[in-house]
């Protein structure tokens, strides 16, 4: 897309606006190209060149030149990607071609026919087949005419679609702009896949379940949803990505001849990388013999769970455009095509019985019990039903046979019930009126879905705030997951959160399976989280409404925690992404006595409750801008120190591994984190000791 001479002229060029202190009207035609070349490297590249503030600088920069100066807005600025506001519905517009669907096998054999009938069609003895991924989202066709993005829509029923320009418009990745003419190309029709990559979508999900809101299904249906919501800026907020694997149409100027570059599919996904699209290029295969797609198949399935998107499959296409046009098509699928699928995660079983479980904000939760099932080589007997609303809509009773799925990594859930499979005997799901743990009365506040105990003592409660409160993301003490916390609350030994901080270590090491190696290191585990940063216990304080982002945002608005006493509900809208709901509930937390003696009992305790900025004077920004994660176990330090020199540093802890990432340290044991940052050049994979030396630098 840019050559290496272009990236190091971008990059001295973004550096000297940087340096500016005030932008002129000759400025703009550069902001915007640096701003493309920074999008590119970051959403294309996954490896970004200006640091957020860097980059948040020259966008604001162009925005404020172009506000003095309107008619110097061009449809392709970065700008122009900023959502416009709510869409009352959305037009209905015809595809330029049929957007057809894949042919699927599922097996070898499957493989071998299609192969045959291949040959067969094409007369040849010999095809050579191109393999990529088969993205599991939402199809999208995009029209660029004279190199600008003209027109975004859905796949609608293939004939027609919706239109989502708007929509498509906040996907990043997406060019506004690709240089199409350079070869003849006046108007083409791209078909893509929008995608949420599995990090994305989970922090969205955690977030949205601090919030007390209904998490998404899967990646798939987040995708297909966003795409269509009325509110572009919603849009924006949930970081889609689109891959782009299908040239369906493309006029030529007048008495031009078919590009070079489209005569194969791989040269066209080529083109379509060069011009600055997400495309399945780095996936991408190129084989003669359909043993090889074969053994390709079952290699990459194995692999699938270590992708950083989902996948349902793989799709194999016949390489060369002329034999593709020579093979055409059915009224359904394209004969040159076909989707090697996955095996499902997807299988039925049947809803036993539901309980219902009260979680650290008194929500009741219906979880069903399901007959045990393998699903993806995970057996599966529990799956959260969320909420009353799910179970109603979804029309569950006790007795169903029940499609359960489970994408990747994501939690398990309930597809819907198989009604035509009832017996009769199937009895309704009945919803408790009072708390199933202290029996106190449930009330169902207007404006949500779930059920609540409002009991706070209630010691289901109790017991889920402190396993919270020591949970990883929070203050990361180890050794108190919800069985030793529920042991230790059952007992008197903690009742409450300070309670942590004053345990009567002799009546542990009367418990069976506390010897002093595992009393040790709870101790230190204790101890260490007293100099968490303040966000952790923010976080950890398990107030609602706020998530981790939400916790790093009050945590930086403060010197300390007490200031937050003292704060009218005015101070809190102002913050990012605070709306009346966040600065209702932590103004009305912090209001509370209760809330008070519980932080006082912790200051007492000798808990780090100053803001970062307090405590890192003097070193900070030696690690500022930079994001670091640990994975595995580190051998000479415990992963809460290294965090805290990160953090004092000026460094972030991320939570996962993603393009933003820019430090793995990695300790014993790694998993999957490690798998998933060898696939992202940009990340810096280090071990303890490289860390230990960074630092020391
Ligand atoms: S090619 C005529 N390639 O799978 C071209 N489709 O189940 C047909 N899909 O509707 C599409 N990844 O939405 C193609 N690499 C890929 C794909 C892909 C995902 C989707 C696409 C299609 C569906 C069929």
């Amino acid at each position: 897309m840019y050559s290496e001479a272009q990236e190091k002229g971008l990059y001295a060029d973004g550096i000297q606006l940087l340096q500016k202190s005030h932008f002129e009207i000759e400025d703009i035609q550069l902001l915007k190209e640096v701003i493309n070349f920074a999008d590119y490297r970051y959403y294309i590249l996954s490896n970004s060149v200006f640091t957020d503030v860097e980059y948040d600088t020259l966008f604001k920069a162009l925005q404020k030149l172009e506000e003095h100066y309107p008619n110097y807005v061009t449809a392709d600025s970065p700008t122009q990607r900023v959502a416009q506001g709510i869409s009352e519905k959305f037009q209905t517009v015809k595809h330029l071609v049929p957007m057809l669907s894949l042919d699927n096998t599922y097996n070898a054999d499957d493989l071998k026919d299609w192969d045959r009938r291949c040959k067969e069609l094409s007369g040849l003895d010999e095809i050579e087949y191109c393999i990529e991924p088969k993205y599991d989202g939402a199809s999208i066709s995009l029209i660029y005419d004279h190199n600008q993005l003209q027109r975004g829509a859905t796949r609608g029923d293939g004939i027609m679609g919706e239109e989502i320009t708007p929509n498509i418009k906040q996907i990043r990745s997406i060019p506004l702009r690709a240089n199409f003419s350079e070869i003849n190309i006046e108007q083409i029709e791209i078909r893509g896949e929008a995608i949420i990559h599995k990090d994305v979508f989970e922090q969205f999900n955690s977030q949205r379940i601090s919030e007390g809101l209904q998490p998404l299904a899967n990646p798939r249906n987040a995708a297909s949803g966003t795409l269509r919501m009325l509110d572009s800026n919603e849009v924006s907020k949930r970081r889609l990505s689109a891959v782009l694997y299908h040239v369906s149409y493309y006029a030529l100027k007048m008495g031009k001849d078919l590009p070079e570059s489209l005569q194969t599919h791989y040269d066209t996904i080529l083109l379509l990388h060069q011009n600055g699209f997400l495309t399945p290029i780095n996936e991408m295969k190129k084989f003669r013999h359909i043993d090889e797609v074969i053994q390709f198949c079952h290699d990459f399935e194995a692999r699938r769970d270590h992708l950083p998107y989902e996948v349902d499959g793989l799709v194999i296409k016949v390489n060369a455009i002329a034999l593709q046009e020579k093979m055409g098509m059915t009224s359904h699928h394209p004969r040159w095509a076909v989707a090697f699928k996955f095996k499902a995660r997807q299988a039925t079983s049947q809803l036993l019985r539901v309980e219902f479980q009260v979680g650290r904000t008194g929500s009741v939760t219906p979880v069903a019990k399901i007959n045990p099932v393998a699903i993806g080589g995970v057996m599966v007997s529990s799956v959260s039903l969320f909420n009353e609303d799910v179970v109603r809509e979804k029309d569950l009773h006790i007795g169903d046979i029940v499609l359960v799925e489970r994408a990747g990594d994501v939690i398990p859930y309930i597809v819907k019930a198989l009604p035509e499979m009832r017996t009769g005997s199937e009895s309704p799901i009945v919803f408790p009126t009072h708390c199933p743990d202290c029996g106190e009365l449930l009330e169902k506040p207007e404006d949500e879905a779930v059920w609540r105990c409002i009991n706070i003592s209630c010691p289901s409660q109790v017991v889920e705030r402190l396993t919270h409160f020591c949970s990883k993301d929070a203050m990361d003490i180890r050794g108190m997951g919800i069985s030793n916390v529920k042991k230790f609350y059952d007992l008197g030994i903690v009742k409450d959160i300070p309670g942590l901080y004053r345990i009567d270590w002799n009546r542990v090491g009367a418990l069976e399976g506390f010897g002093d190696k595992s009393i040790n290191n709870l101790q230190q585990a204790i101890e260490a989280s007293k100099a968490q940063p303040l966000h952790r216990l923010i976080f950890g304080l398990g107030i609602r409404q706020v998530g981790e982002t939400m916790a790093k945002t009050l945590a930086q608005a403060v010197s300390e925690i007490s200031d937050f006493y003292s704060w009218p509900l005015e101070n809190y809208l102002p913050l990012d992404d605070v709306g009346p709901k966040v600065a209702a509930s932590v103004f009305d937390f912090f209001a509370l006595v209760e809330n008070r003696t519980i932080i006082q009992s912790l200051i007492e305790a000798g808990l780090n409750t100053k803001s970062q900025k307090q405590g890192s004077e003097g070193f900070s920004g030696t690690f500022s801008g930079k994001t670091f994660l640990f994975t595995g176990t580190l051998s000479q330090l415990k992963r809460s120190e290294a965090e805290a020199i990160v953090e004092k540093l000026g460094g972030k802890i991320a939570t996962s591994v993603s393009s933003k990432l820019n430090y793995l340290i990695v300790g014993t044991d790694a998993g999957s984190k490690l798998e998933k940052a060898k696939k992202l050049t940009t990340i810096s994979i280090l071990s303890e000791e490289q860390f230990l030396t960074l630092v020391n630098q």
